[in-house]
């Protein structure tokens, strides 16, 4: 047990998928995962445990923003080993090219700053993503004929933003999405020697202000389920 996992030593997998919902964890795990079982409910944020194709997966909310995801990363890295941390997730596009329900492949994550930025002082690291995780997912996503676009993502500390010039520098940038946890997954698996690839999908679009139904997100998030344990373990 940690402080924020109740999962007992050896019950989280070395490969950790982290959807921002602890819900939608427990939806993935009951849909994909043979034998799930639920490792942690501490404070609501649900970890589940199974197999996938005879390959142990762990399926773990990560909650929204990077102070939440970077204690669960930084949990499951330092005191459960994981090595492969993927980030299934939702995103809102800023380019014109990027539609609704297209994925996104983050090579990189732009910030204000992270829960590590004060390690870095004057340096601005350039978080990235495993090459080897995203040249896979790439494949699959490409080889069932989804939307795929691979580039840089912002990751924002607000939703509610009030700064829309940064948004606009952003876009002048080529930065294809925002969200709100990809920096800092990146910047723990390079400092711990993981693996790590945020796997996003469009579920709204900063330019035509448009925004994907319910329904619709539930289908691009099992298509993110299917790119990240194919990714994985392909
Ligand atoms: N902003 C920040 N995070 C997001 C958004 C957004 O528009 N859409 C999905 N995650």
């Amino acid at each position: 047990m940690t402080v924020h996992i109740g999962a007992k030593p050896g019950e989280i997998a070395e490969t950790v998928l982290m959807p921002g919902d602890p819900l939608r964890a427990k939806w993935a795990a009951e849909r994909f995962l043979e034998n799930p079982v639920c490792v942690n409910e501490v404070r609501g944020m649900l970890g589940f445990t199974g197999t996938w194709k005879g390959n142990r997966v762990t399926i773990h909310g990560s909650g929204m923003g990077m102070p939440s995801l970077s204690i669960y990363a930084n949990e499951l890295i330092k005191d459960y080993g994981a090595k492969t941390l993927i980030r299934i997730g939702s995103c809102g596009a800023m380019q014109e090219k990027v539609a609704l329900r297209d994925v996104i492949l983050a090579t990189t994550s732009s910030t204000l700053s992270t829960p590590s930025s004060g390690i870095f002082r004057e340096l601005n690291f350039a978080p990235c993503a495993d090459f080897g995780l995203l040249h896979k997912a790439y494949h699959v996503a490409e080889g069932r004929g989804m939307p795929i676009h691979v580039g840089g993502i912002y990751s924002s500390d607000v939703f509610y933003d009030e700064r829309p010039d940064l948004n606009e520098q952003m876009q002048r940038h080529g930065i294809l999405a925002v969200e709100m946890e990809a920096a800092e997954l990146y910047t723990l698996a390079a400092r711990y020697g993981c693996r790590a690839l945020a796997v996003l999908t469009v579920s709204d679009h900063l330019l035509t202000e448009e925004a994907l139904p319910s329904e619709d997100r539930q289908s691009s998030f099992s298509d993110m389920v299917e790119i990240a344990l194919e990714a994985a373990f392909a």
